[in-house]
């Protein structure tokens, strides 16, 4: 059943080793990480105010023995006992008196900071790129332009989260395509055609069982087009996520604005009527719209 996940004991999304400890993600979703954090015997850390907004951190003692300085008192947690802050104002100073873990959920996304996968992800990425000159760049700006466009769409944070993600790394799956099709200034043949094709599904089978697995649809379907047209698998309509939806647009208004070995750039305006030409049968007309606020109001 898709958004129920079972993992068995022991098991988590990812694992960050860490001097003082460990942190293991458990689950996430709506900008809500629930985490185990490990922490060894001696070392000391802190629970920090927010430097933006609200921050709720809740910690639940599940093995050791751990004690906290608040105003200069100290107070001892064992099994059982827990501590939270929301909106902390100064410091509280963590010392546990032997290896400790805690059940932490905390209400903002950290994790993504310290994933070991998305730096992996990051530097394959980079290659990607550094593949072709003229798509250096190209995730980062395609995660701005979807980024003004789930804005001007009022899209929750749970899915502006993922699109974020999504965007930045959709076209992660071309590390797989030889640079002489990548980069090559003719027309491709209809071989390397398909060969091209191939990377939104090596892309998306690459975040699988990662902590971006929550961007499988995103990366999968952003050649999707409304009327079907599009590839993999040929959907339409509403069966592309929105999220997908707004990639596909950021990724042909990016493509079309920048210089290719075989054209120059378009400028906004040409991109734009180019895509509006297409809005409702290549593109979401919603999204096409937003598109095209945000280039009035400069957001992109
Ligand atoms: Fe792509
Ligand atoms: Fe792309």
């Amino acid at each position: 059943m898709s958004g129920f996940y079972i993992r068995k004991s022991g098991e988590s999304i990812e694992r960050v080793v860490q001097k003082s400890g460990a942190l293991s993600l458990l689950g996430h979703g709506d900008g809500v990480e629930i985490l185990i954090q490990e922490i060894k015997e001696g070392s000391i850390s802190f629970l920090e105010p927010s430097r933006d907004g609200d921050l709720l951190e809740f910690f639940y003692v599940l093995e050791g023995e751990i004690a906290c300085t608040n105003d200069g008192n100290e107070i001892l947690l064992r099994p059982g006992d827990y501590f939270y802050s929301y909106n902390l104002s100064a410091p509280v100073e963590l010392r546990p008196n032997s290896h400790t873990k805690l059940l932490y959920v905390s209400s903002r996304a950290l994790f993504e900071y310290l994933s070991q996968d998305i730096l992996v992800l990051k530097d394959i990425l980079q290659r990607v790129e550094e593949k072709d000159a003229y798509t250096h760049g190209h995730g980062k700006r395609v995660r701005d332009i979807s980024h003004a466009i789930g804005k001007k769409l009022n899209l929750p944070s749970r899915n502006m989260e993922r699109l974020l993600l999504g965007a930045l790394f959709h076209d992660i799956g071309k590390i797989e395509i030889p640079d002489e099709v990548l980069k090559k200034p003719s027309t491709l043949t209809a071989t390397e055609f398909e060969q091209i094709k191939t990377h939104p599904v090596v892309g998306s089978e690459m975040v699988k069982n990662t902590f971006l697995e929550d961007t499988y649809d995103i990366i999968r379907h952003h050649h999707e087009r409304l009327d079907g047209s599009g590839y993999p698998d040929g959907i339409t309509g509403e069966d592309i996520s929105i999220e997908s939806r707004i990639v596909a647009v950021a990724d042909s208004f990016d493509a079309m604005t920048s210089k290719r070995p075989y054209r120059d750039a378009m400028t906004c305006r040409q991109a734009l009527t180019e895509i509006k030409f297409q809005s409702g049968t290549t593109y979401d007309s919603d999204v096409v719209e937003a598109l095209e606020a945000s280039i009035v109001e400069g957001l992109v």
